[in-house]
Order: structure tokens, then sequence, then C-alpha cells
């Protein structure tokens, strides 16, 4: 199979489809074509990936005309839908739920869609999500601690205790993979945790790893959240329901109980956000303040840590990009259920319930 990478283009992305070495592992049976520069930010030079055996093309369009699997990070953006068709299998985070309008113009370029985010596991989980979902959940801290500095629009506040001066509290919404990155970083700064999920089976297996100290587990509602978040000077939202445009959990009125300068980190605005008030940001610009709570709503928050970000992705997901270049996408979709949760469209249309769902409602 020909396999392409473009450069990615999104703000401050500077993460990359495939690393050389998995560009060494697949050139053994494929070609793989890598657009220039596409892993130059990380230090991955066009050279290393010429010595593991890609041909590197200058243009974008070389890229996705040449290929027929594209591996990508990040969903196409506006101008990258014009090289597409149905011509192409594309690889890659697509988060349709989230941007309701991209989503259906890249339906309607007829090119077939397989999702990270949908691809699931025998345990239920989401591996090809999990790795940027931890890592979105340790920076949600940092960017957390960051923005409640006075310099930077917040209520001021270090979160750990200094001698007699108590820790604040952190209440981390949606307590999964990014959620538990965030409570092990909040526990380790110092910070008393409030841990709120819908699901009394999570808050009990987290309390048994984490135990009793500084941290409290509160099954999720809304007045359970208004109550939480009333004490927090830092909230991260990070609830997903698969495929699904995240619920909103935390409304405008809901805002006027925290204290202005409080910040809130919405992880899930991928999915469109799980706050009332959130709307999309960049690495370039990051918050917005409403009713005087600073809101951080990066959509790419691994483009951060690209380096990082990309090894751990291309751990996660090399064995299903060899799957489908040596079966093809229909034969390896037959052979594995979990990887036919990944497909979310072909031929001009959605193929996965939640996501026709979300983008019909
Ligand atoms: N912004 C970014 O850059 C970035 C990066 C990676 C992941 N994400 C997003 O982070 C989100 C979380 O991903 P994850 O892998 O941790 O998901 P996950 O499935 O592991 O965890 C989601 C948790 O949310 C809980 N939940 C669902 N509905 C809820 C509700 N109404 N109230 C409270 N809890 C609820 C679930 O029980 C589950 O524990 C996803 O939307 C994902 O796309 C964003």
């Amino acid at each position: 199979m020909i396999i392409g990478v473009p450069k990615e283009i999104k703000n401050n992305e500077c993460r990359v489809g495939l690393t050389p070495k998995s560009v060494n592992v697949l050139s053994k049976n494929h070609k793989i074509y890598v657009q220039k520069d596409a892993g130059k930010a990380i230090g991955f030079t066009d050279q290393d990936y010429q010595d593991n055996g890609a041909e590197i093309l200058g243009a974008a369009s070389d890229i996705y005309e040449g290929s027929e699997l594209i591996v990508k990070v990040k969903e196409p953006l506006p101008e990258e839908n014009e090289f597409l068709s149905s011509k192409n299998t594309l690889f890659t985070y697509l988060h349709l739920a989230g941007n309701k309008e991209n989503a259906r113009n890249l339906i309607a370029t007829g090119v077939t869609g397989v999702a990270y985010e949908t691809v699931t596991a025998d345990d239920g989980s989401l591996p090809l999500l999990a790795p940027m979902s931890k890592i979105a959940g340790q920076i949600s801290l940092v960017v957390g601690q960051y923005f409640l500095l006075k310099p930077n629009k917040g209520l001021g506040t270090l979160l750990g205790a200094i001698e007699n001066v108590s820790a604040r509290e952190v209440s981390v919404v949606g307590a999964g993979v990014a959620g538990t990155e965030a409570i092990k970083k909040g526990l380790s700064s110092g910070a008393h945790v409030n841990v709120l999920d819908i699901s009394q089976d999570k808050l009990d297996e987290l309390q048994h790893s984490f135990g009793t100290d500084n941290i409290s587990y509160i099954l999720s509602n809304t007045d359970s959240i208004s109550e939480a978040i009333s004490r927090s000077d830092l909230v991260i939202g990070s609830v997903y329901v698969v495929g699904k445009e995240a619920p909103k959990v935390i409304t405008k009125d809901m805002l006027k109980v925290m204290n202005p300068g409080s910040v809130l980190v919405d992880i899930s605005i991928d999915q469109g956000g799980c706050i009332e008030t959130s709307r999309p940001t960049t690495h370039d610009d990051p918050i917005f303040i409403e009713e005087e709570v600073v809101h951080y709503c990066v959509t790419n928050m691994p483009g951060a840590v690209p380096l990082t970000a990309s090894l751990a992705l291309n751990q996660a997901t090399l064995p299903y990009i060899e799957k489908i270049a040596d079966l093809g996408l229909n034969q390896a979709i037959k052979q594995d259920e979990h990887l036919a949760n990944g497909l979310n469209m072909a031929n001009g249309e959605v193929k996965h319930d939640s996501v026709n769902t979300a983008l019909n409602t």
C-alpha cells in the first residue's frame, strides 16, 4: 500500500503521523511518502525519514494524491479537505462531533475516515485516544496552575499548602484516562482533589488506587458539581462519551458560584466542550475570560509536547497501521471489530452510530 504522511498545519501542531522508526517498520512492505519538513520541528529530519525508507515530497497535494492511506494526527482543516477524495483512507483523530460544519464538509469529500478516538479494545478502553488523553490530563494541571498566577489573569494562588496556609482545591469532572492523570498531578502538587464522575464503579476503582488523603470522591450531578466548583481554584473538564458531543456538565449559570480568577480547563473541547461557555482556543491565544473565570480550551493540548506525543501516539497506532496496510482496510475491519469501531465515514456517509446521532442533533 502507498502510505502518505502530510505535515500538520493546525496552530502550533508539530506532531507527526509517523515517526522515522515507524517508517522503518512499514517501509519493509509498503511505499511511504512523507511531506518535506513534516517532523522537522521535533528533530525528525527529512534525511532521518529517507534513511528509514521514506520518499520526501514537497507539496501536501502530492502526498494526498499519491497515497491511498493518509496517516495524520489532527482532523483535516478546511484547506486540507480539498485534497481528499473517495480514493483516500484517512487514519487520524477526527472528532466529528466537535465541529459539525467541518465534519459535514469532510464527509462530503467521500473520503473513508477511521478515527483514532473511536477505536476500542476488549476491556472497553480506547487505546488510540488514551495516550493523548494521558498527556492532556498531565498538561491540564501545568496550564491550570500557570493561569492561576496573578500576572496570567488568575486568582493568584498556588495549589499546594505552604506551612500554615491550606492547600487549594482542584475539581476533576470526568475521571477517565485524562482525568486520572489530572488527579495524579493535582495530588502531587499538594492540592485537595475532588473527583467527580457519573460512574460509581470508576470512583470506587480510583479510591482503591489513591486512598482518601487530600482527595474526595463524588458522584457527579449538577448539584454536586456546583458545590465542588464553588470551592475550587481549578476545574478540569474531561468527560467523554464515545463519539458523542460532550455533555455540558457545567452551565454558564453555575460559574457564578466560582471565585473570580478561578481557572477552567476544558479538555473535552475537542468533542465540543463540557462547559457551556467554552469555545475552542489555540496555543497562540489559549485563554479567554467569561463570568470572571479564566477558560483554557485548547483543542490540541498534546501539541504543546509534540515529541513526547508523537512517540506515544506511534507506539499505539503502529500495529493498526500495519494491519490496514497489510490487509487493506476492508479485510482489516472484517478481522478486527475494534478497528471497525474506528470507521466513522465512507463514500459520503457516516458509518458510526454515535457520531451519526451527534451530527443529527
Ligand atoms: N483538548 C485536547 O487536546 C485533548 C487531548 C486528548 C483528549 N482529549 C479529550 O479528553 C476527553 C476525555 O478523554 P478520556 O480518554 O479521558 O475519556 P475516558 O472515556 O477515559 O473518560 C471519560 C470519563 O467521563 C465520564 N463521564 C461521562 N459522562 C459524564 C458526565 N455527564 N459527568 C461526569 N462524568 C462523565 C466517564 O464515566 C469516564 O470516566 C475526550 O473528549 C478526549 O477527546 C482532548
